[in-house]
């Protein structure tokens, strides 16, 4: 069970509900030890992915391999894998150490090693003065450091998370995340995790997997996703805020020219596109593809300003700037063509709210 696999194949993964399809063609191979996360809008079928992989939903078509042994098939409980839920599932009746050690006891770990297991996950989530409370003596944040304890102390092939950060206040998101990727850096499990915040996954996973509508839109490292988004809805779900629709002046291979705006073509183009372009990539001050823009909102944030301006032409530009601007003054901004992505002008974005 507590075995380490080499490869996880999605090969053709689909689901449908009541003949709407909820996840489809979905492929993905994934490595032994491996952070994976999948991210998308709400409905996008993170969860649909998940629960066909956990054997919690039967597949409508394609196949799950493990290594080389075809697992879709094979019960939930066969397949041995660590799950963490958004709601923690905790068994309210036990105490910490009772709800770690319930999986050791189902399989029927020998209760000396069992003990052994059990304090070990207990001080790697840092719970070891909790273990003998029970879960409604605990704070959010120690509930989930039990979910999680509970699902890596069986050392499962796989570990599987749902949003299992969604239900904590924004402290506290922040620091599990930490806990989330210093846990995986010590046992280097093999993971999945499905989250709606782009923040979140670009920060804990080796790889991004975007979906939209059930379809995979990019595979990337996270590096790769964040500066060279595959499409305008994954531009748009990455914080390319910003989105001017302006007519095709000129194109020349991946140089094009919207306006006077010089940027560069991610796709083929009509006679209208759509430049995107990140707040953080604005610059106050000349440089390429000057223009003049009046401040209209500055908002406080510490090191940085976020600021919302207006173009001559009436377009709302979103921007961070280090030095201090106010609402009325009147700046010159500047972004480098390679900053500024352009995409076909009818390619679906991303929705506006995305949890
Ligand atoms: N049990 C179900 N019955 C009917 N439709 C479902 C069910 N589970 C999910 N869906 C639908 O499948 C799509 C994907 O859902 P889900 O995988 O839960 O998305 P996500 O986790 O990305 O928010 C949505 O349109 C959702 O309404
Ligand atoms: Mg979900």
């Amino acid at each position: 069970m507590s075995s380490r696999i080499s490869e996880l194949r999605l090969e053709k993964v689909s689901r449908s509900f009541g003949g709407v399809p909820a996840l489809d063609g979905f492929d993905l191979t994934i490595k032994g030890g491996e952070f994976v996360a999948l991210l998308g809008p709400s409905g996008c079928g993170k969860s649909t992915a998940l629960n066909c992989l956990a054997g919690l939903l039967p597949l409508s078509g394609g196949s799950i391999w493990l290594d080389d042994k075809r697992i879709d098939t094979v019960p939930p409980e066969q397949r041995g894998f660590g799950m963490v839920f958004q709601n923690y599932a905790l068994f309210p009746h036990m105490s910490v150490r009772g709800n770690i050690a319930f999986g050791l006891r189902m399989a029927r770990v020998g209760k000396a090693e069992a003990q052994r297991r059990v304090d070990e996950a207990l001080s790697l989530v840092q719970l070891v003065d909790h273990a003998e409370k029970f879960p409604g003596q605990l704070s959010g944040g120690q509930q989930q450091r039990v979910a999680i304890a509970r699902a890596i102390v069986l050392e499962p092939s796989l570990v599987l998370m749902d949003e299992p950060l969604s239900n904590l206040d924004a402290k506290l998101r922040l620091e599990m995340r930490t806990e989330i990727k210093r846990i995986h850096q010590t046992l280097g499990l093999t993971t999945v995790y499905v989250t709606h915040d782009q923040e979140e996954a670009l920060s804990l996973a080796d790889r991004l997997v975007l979906l939209r509508d059930g379809r995979v839109q990019q595979i990337g490292a996270p590096e790769d996703v964040y500066t060279e988004p595959a499409n305008r809805f994954v531009a748009g779900f990455m914080g390319y805020r910003n989105e001017l629709e302006l007519p095709v002046t000129s194109v020349a291979d991946k140089s094009v020219v919207l306006g006077d705006l010089n940027g560069t073509r991610r796709e083929d183009l009509g006679q209208v596109a759509v430049a995107a372009i990140r707040p953080e990539d604005f610059t106050v001050g000349d440089g390429p593809n000057a223009m003049e823009v009046d401040v209209e909102v500055v908002e406080y944030q510490g090191r940085e300003q976020a600021v919302q301006a207006r173009t001559a032409s009436g377009e709302q530009l979103h921007l961070r700037a280090v030095a201090r601007l106010a609402p009325g003054d009147r700046v010159t901004v500047s972004v480098p063509p390679e900053r500024v992505l352009v995409f076909a002008a009818d390619s679906p974005a991303a929705p506006e709210k995305v949890a």
